[in-house]
């Protein structure tokens, strides 16, 4: 899949003053004893509902929280208040009753209301395509009040939910601008990348990186770095460094093997790594390593050559952090890649749920970080490297 921008309508495609723009929205977040963390994708998509506003639309937010039957599956009200600090805004405790209808009716140009969890409707998350969404009485009931349709929400994409490709089959429809630069930023990475490319893999999701790993290697790309859990499984599965390998992990352990195998000098490993002795950090060898010994971070040996890769590279993709960022004495290795990057010319996409998170809980500020793009997206930003299409961007494409 290849994004073109030039494939969808933007925000300035359209005249929207006075119109009535139903605006779907990411502000899905991290929930913590039931409060909710305000998160980059709630202050970047008030950037584009603000532009919106701006330019006199009438803005109805459609947004998602949580997942039905989790403990994170909230109304909207705590994002309503988090949202204010960016944009005025008014929150109803509806979706498609006669409350969210009035309320959409009685806007005023250049008004938003932010309606509720969209997936406290059922319909909103059925299996179906999107010409069967459009049918729903959801999609009907607030299709019949709007003129436009704006989809900011790159992060949900990769689902065929009604609010996600249901809109745009009835409402002339585009893309929002924190979704033009999720685009441009992987059209850059990925399908018109500058080589050398190097990955830098990391986090604790093994099946997730050997699909990124099988994919990349088919592609041809230059080096890929491992880090975090995933460079120690691979130590481990070269028969490098010995440790506790739980059985749920046997079969990665194979096919790591079969990867490293396949990737041959291409594929790069920790030298040395970070361990907890006496609660503080101690860096040791590779053959220092003893069995079931927990290990939190690279080592310094390890940043250092990955560095060098890196300054030599033209385009990075980096997914996972490199180690326990969470805890101080193991944040040093994610830290270093983060530096490496952004003192590198390559143009680096960033991307996954913890990716993002620990750029922020490190200390970076990513507007510092010139040529690079962090993704806010976790699922969707997966499938993308993979290739696969992505149901809510196909439905947006100009026929
Ligand atoms: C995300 O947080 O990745 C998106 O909001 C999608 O959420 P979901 O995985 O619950 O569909």
């Amino acid at each position: 899949m290849s994004e073109q921008l030039s494939d969808f309508l933007t925000i300035d495609d359209f005249d929207v003053e006075g119109k009535t723009v139903l605006f779907r929205a990411d502000l899905n977040s991290v929930v913590i004893n039931g409060r909710v963390q305000m998160k980059e994708r709630i202050e970047e998509n008030a950037k584009t509902i603000r532009e919106l506003s701006e330019k006199k639309a009438k803005v109805v937010i459609l947004a998602h929280q949580g997942r039905a039957g989790g403990d994170d599956f909230l109304p909207l009200e705590q994002h309503a208040q988090l949202l204010r600090n960016f944009v005025d805004l008014r929150y109803i405790d509806d979706i498609i009753g006669p409350a969210a209808r009035e309320g959409i009716k009685n806007l005023n140009a250049g008004e938003v209301l932010l309606l509720d969890n969209v997936r406290m409707l059922a319909e909103e998350t059925l299996d179906k395509t999107p010409e069967e969404h459009a049918k729903s009485v959801f999609v009907r009931k607030l299709a019949s009040l709007a003129d436009i349709y704006i989809n900011d929400a790159f992060s949900v994409a990769h689902r065929s939910h009604a609010s996600v490709v249901g809109f745009p089959k009835v409402l002339d429809a585009g893309i929002g601008r924190l979704m033009e630069r999720e685009l441009r930023a992987l059209e850059r990475a990925v399908h018109s990348m500058k080589r050398p490319c190097v990955y830098v893999l990391g986090g604790a999701k093994p099946e997730e990186v050997f699909d990124i790993m099988d994919f990349a290697l088919e592609r041809g790309m230059d080096s890929i770095l491992t880090t975090g859990v995933i460079g120690s499984l691979f130590l481990y599965a070269k028969g490098v460094i010995p440790l506790k390998v739980d059985k749920h992990l046997f079969e990665s352990v194979d096919r790591a093997r079969r990867i490293a195998e396949r990737g041959g000098r291409r594929i790069k490993y920790p030298w040395d790594v970070a361990i907890e002795v006496d609660g503080k950090r101690e860096e040791i060898s590779l053959e220092e390593v003893k069995p079931n010994q927990p290990i939190y971070d690279i080592g310094e040996k390890t940043c250092e050559k990955y560095r060098e890769i890196i300054k030599n590279a033209k385009t990075v993709i980096m997914k996972g952090p490199a180690g326990l960022y969470e805890k101080e004495a193991f944040a040093k290795g994610t830290k270093e890649i983060f530096k490496a990057i952004s003192d590198s010319d390559a143009f680096s996409l960033l991307g996954g749920g913890h990716t993002s998170a620990a750029i922020s809980e490190v200390g970076m500020d990513k507007r510092e970080m010139d040529n690079v793009h962090v993704s806010l997206a976790g699922g969707a930003f997966l499938r993308y490297l993979l290739g696969k299409s992505l149901p809510g961007i196909e439905v947006l494409r100009k026929h």
